[in-house]
């Protein structure tokens, strides 16, 4: 079953001159799937998963996440949509300073009345398939950044959302903890099996994703599989970027 499908999707930005950010874009993503989406910068991958996480209208075209068109809901049902179907994760984390990680974390859940002990069976379970147990009492400047994104991404998908979003979500971290945050998403899943689309520059971070979408200038370029082998994958990923967007530095 697909979880999500984008039909024909355009978006242009108006202005002195019109930004067409996405050109026919068709995209299904299976349940469980883990893709990547990769291009240069300005290429079109934040417009789309605006689009895709319902933060910003298509022009034309359509997005349905699990058979059913956000656009179409009214605005509380629209954000009791986006706390049920949606999970983000962004780059610089977002999380707020004056609440302790754990209180993070559940900020989600509270707003669906759940029962405290449940809250907290739910807190223990995901802080301990993401190996933060033992920072959940700390604030947020005294943890790391990789702790951090860890943090994020659970607080994302505490709620057991069928997709979840993430862009750059290794873009400001060192290559160790960039790592063990992909090492993190990929156990996520596997193990909940969560659908998940992420945005990456980083060809060692795309490598952890079944498939990988390459857009350039807003319009899909080309697809490629990963199949048993994620270093093979990795090698595979250099090449199609080189291919398909010229120079490397484009990409970073
Ligand atoms: N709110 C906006 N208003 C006008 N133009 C925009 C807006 N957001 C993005 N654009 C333009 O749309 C195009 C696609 O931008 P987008 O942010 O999707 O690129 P990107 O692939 O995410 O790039 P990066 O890798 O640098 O994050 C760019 O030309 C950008 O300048
Ligand atoms: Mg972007």
């Amino acid at each position: 079953m697909s979880i999500l499908q984008v039909k024909a999707l355009n978006k242009a930005y108006p202005g002195k001159v019109i930004t067409h950010a996405l050109t026919d874009i068709n995209l299904n993503i299976e349940q469980g799937e883990f893709v990547g989406i990769m291009g240069p910068s300005g290429s079109g991958k934040t417009t789309l998963l605006h689009m895709v996480s319902t933060i910003d209208e298509p022009s034309s075209g359509e997005v349905l996440i699990n058979g059913s068109n956000p656009f179409k809901l009214r605005t509380k049902e629209l954000a009791s949509f986006r706390r049920r179907q949606l999970g983000f994760v962004f780059q610089d984390f977002n999380l707020l300073d004056t609440l302790t990680i754990a209180e993070n974390i559940v900020l989600p859940l509270t707003l669906d009345n759940l029962r405290l002990s449940e809250m907290e069976k739910r807190l223990g379970k995901i802080a301990e398939r993401l190996n933060i147990t033992s920072i959940l009492n700390k604030r947020t400047y005294e943890i790391s950044g990789g702790q951090r994104q860890r943090t994020a991404i659970a607080r994302a998908v505490i709620a057991a959302p069928s997709l979840l979003l993430a862009d750059e979500p290794t873009g400001s971290l060192d290559s160790t903890s960039a790592r063990i945050v992909m090492e993190s998403l990929a156990g996520i899943n596997e193990q909940q099996g969560t659908t998940l689309m992420l945005v990456t520059h980083d060809p060692l971070a795309a490598s952890y994703c079944h498939r990988i979408v390459f857009i350039k200038d807003g319009r899909l370029q080309t697809e490629i599989r990963r199949g048993r082998n994620r270093q093979t994958f990795f090698q595979k990923i250099i090449d199609t970027l080189s291919l398909w967007g010229g120079s490397m530095n484009e990409f970073s």
